[in-house]
This record gives structure tokens, sequence and C-alpha cells, in this order.
């Protein structure tokens, strides 16, 4: 099995070289590529020394089983055909193919089937709020079809990349030494705020991320459910929070619920509200599963529930998503 990076340096990229080592990835030869910044940057994979290849369209895929593509997604589409034409399957952690018709769109506790159906050799991973969000929801799914959903998600700054993360530090830095804070990354200064802005505005008055919420959870779970959202980035370094309301077509109790989220899988119930025991996302990151608590009844609608979830979506929301799909396809000898 040989595997290949795209994006080795960036948050997602490093986080794939993690999860591939815990998770003992099965593999005879990694390959790291970038872009001419960090060509040259070693990095050390279980004792092995790798540099990172420039990416360029040349034949580099040529023998490479499967590829973790976290590049941005003009980077996606420029090189999906360098990189899928020998064979490799690339697994895309950007936005670039996910609505797509003939790509499928998988979270592997949700449609790990979906990826078997790949005619351009591509498999996209969801963006990462909707991934912590689906493994939620299929666990109600299993027990009454969801009709809708609103849902305000509170995310981290990691979520928008190695860079964001520096910048939120630096930010506190300097607010403490009593300068100005350089604002780059996001709107608006993040370190003491909450900005209400994740990814461009549409003219529908959602940002492109609430959109992805509603898009991308329909492919999933190949469902007719309607979801509203809103999408705020949060001074947290890493791991998303949701708040999210169901409306599902018969009434679901909250033991119900808490017995469905328990066994489902992916999923962590912590949820003793006496015992101030809840998921947030300062003891989640790094951490694989996705937390669920604060389950109750919505006071407004008797066919209503709502919770509240935490995910590391760094992890869950990127790179462990995409390698978990990678060892589907392994496990039904899809590749390899
Ligand atoms: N951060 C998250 O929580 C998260 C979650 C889900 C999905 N994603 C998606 O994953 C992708 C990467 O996100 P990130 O947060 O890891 O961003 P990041 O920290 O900014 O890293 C970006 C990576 O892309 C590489 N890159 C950029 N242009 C390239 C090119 N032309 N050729 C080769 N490599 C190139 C960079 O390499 P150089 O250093 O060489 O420039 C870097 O390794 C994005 O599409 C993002 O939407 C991110």
């Amino acid at each position: 099995m040989k595997v290949a990076i795209v994006g080795a340096s960036g948050a997602v990229g490093q986080e794939f070289l993690r999860v591939l080592d815990e998770r003992n990835f099965p593999m005879d030869e990694l390959i790291l590529f970038g872009s001419s910044r960090s060509a040259g940057h070693v990095y050390n994979f279980r004792g092995k020394q790798i540099t990172v290849k420039e990416l360029k369209h040349n034949d580099d895929f040529k023998g490479i089983d499967v590829a973790f593509v976290s590049a941005g997604a003009g980077t996606s589409r420029e090189f999906a055909e360098t990189i899928t034409k020998f064979g490799t399957v690339m697994i895309d952690n950007s936005s670039a193919f996910r609505m797509d018709n003939d790509i499928p769109l998988v979270v592997p506790e949700v449609n790990p089937e979906d990826a078997l159906n790949r005619p351009c050799g591509i498999i996209a991973n969801p963006n990462c709020t909707t991934i912590q969000m689906v493994v939620a929801l299929k666990a109600i799914e299993n027990l009454s079809h969801i009709k809708r959903v609103q849902v305000s998600t509170y995310q981290a700054a990691s979520g928008a990349g190695a860079t964001a993360m520096a910048e939120l530090v630096k930010q506190y830095e300097q607010i403490l030494k009593g300068e100005e804070p350089t604002v780059e990354k996001f709107a608006y200064q993040l370190a003491y705020n909450v900005i209400p802005h994740v990814d461009v505005f549409l003219e529908n008055g959602y940002t492109k991320e609430e959109m992805k919420m509603y898009n991308e959870t329909r492919k999933i779970m190949h469902s007719d459910i309607e979801v509203s959202a809103t999408c705020v980035r949060v001074p947290v370094m890493r791991a998303h929070s949701e708040a999210t309301w169901i409306e599902t077509e018969r009434p679901v109790s909250v033991e119900e619920a808490r017995k469905a989220f328990a066994e489902a899988e992916g999923v962590v119930l912590q949820d003793e509200p006496a015992k101030k025991d809840y998921p947030m996302p300062l003891f989640i990151a790094g951490k694989d599963p996705v937390y669920v608590g604060r389950i109750r009844k919505d006071l407004t609608n008797p066919n209503g529930l709502t919770f509240w979830t935490v995910s590391d979506q760094i992890k869950k929301g990127a790179a462990l998503n995409a390698v978990q799909i990678a060892e589907y396809l392994i496990k039904v000898k899809n590749i390899g």
C-alpha cells in the first residue's frame, strides 16, 4: 500500500500524519506533497524522515493507492486529473467536489457504501461541521425520520487552518502587550470576540458554510431533511461545538435518544448535567468520537429534541474521517 498526503504542512495534513500512525494504517510507503513553500521540508513518520515533494503535473502518483488531499479547493480542482489518472483513489478534504453528482460524499458511520461508487476516482470528505452533525443525527434517524434541523455552530479558529491558529495566539499576545491585534484570517479580531461569519455570504443571506450544512447533510443521509444553520467562529483553538434542534416524524423521548446516542457508532454520550458533565472543546480536542450531551425535549415542539455536540474538527471533521473511508475500502477489499 502506497499512500500520499497532499498539503502535508497544513493543519489537516499534520493531523493525517498523526492519525495514520495512531491507527497503524497499513502502508509500505508514505509520500508527502506540498506547494513550493513547503517542498523540501522534512517530517518524521514512524522514525523515518520524509521530504515534502512539490505537487506538479507529472507522473508522481503512479503506483500510489490512496491520496489524502487537503490543500484547498483550487488545488484539488487543478490536480484531480494528475492525482487520479493512474488509478489512485483521491480522498479530498476540500469543498471542490462535494456536491458533484458523480462524486460520493462519505461519513463512514452513515453512508460508507457510497464510497464504492466513484466513477472519477474521487471520494469527498464532507465539511467538518456537517460530519459531526450527521454522525449524531444518524442515531436519531434510526429511531424516527428527522424532518428538520436548526443548528448553531461554535467553530474553532483551527477550522481556518494553521495560520488562523497562529493568528489567534498572536492576537492574545498583542492585546496583553497593549498592541493593536493583527487581523488577517478573520473578518474581525477573534480574541475576546465571536464572529457570526464563517466563509463567504451568499445571496440568500446565509454563508457558504451554512449552506454546506444544508446541502451536504441531504446528500450524505440520502434524505429530504432540511437544515437551517448559523455558523459562528469562536476563540477556541480546536474542536467545534454545535447546539442542535431537531424535529422528528414521531416524538422521540429523551431516554430513547440517550440510549440511541450511547449505542451509536462514533458517538460518546456525555450527559450528566447534575455532575457538570457535558462535552466541551477544551477536553475533546485530539479525541476521535463525536460527544453528545445536554439532551432535552424542545419546549416549543412536541416532536422536537435538542442536544449539544462537540468533536475535534481537524480529526473527525477531516483527517480521521478520510482515513476511516480508506480503512473501509481496505476492509471490503476495494483498494490495496
Ligand atoms: N482545518 C480544518 O479544520 C479543516 C477541516 C475540514 C476540511 N478542511 C479543508 O482541508 C484543506 C486544508 O485545510 P487546512 O486547515 O489544513 O489549511 P492550511 O493549514 O492552510 O494548509 C494548507 C495546505 O495546503 C497546501 N497547499 C496550498 N496550495 C498548494 C498547492 N498549490 N500545491 C500543493 N499544496 C498546496 C499547503 O502547503 P504549503 O505549506 O506548501 O503552502 C498546506 O500544506 C482545505 O480545503 C480546508 O477547507 C480543513
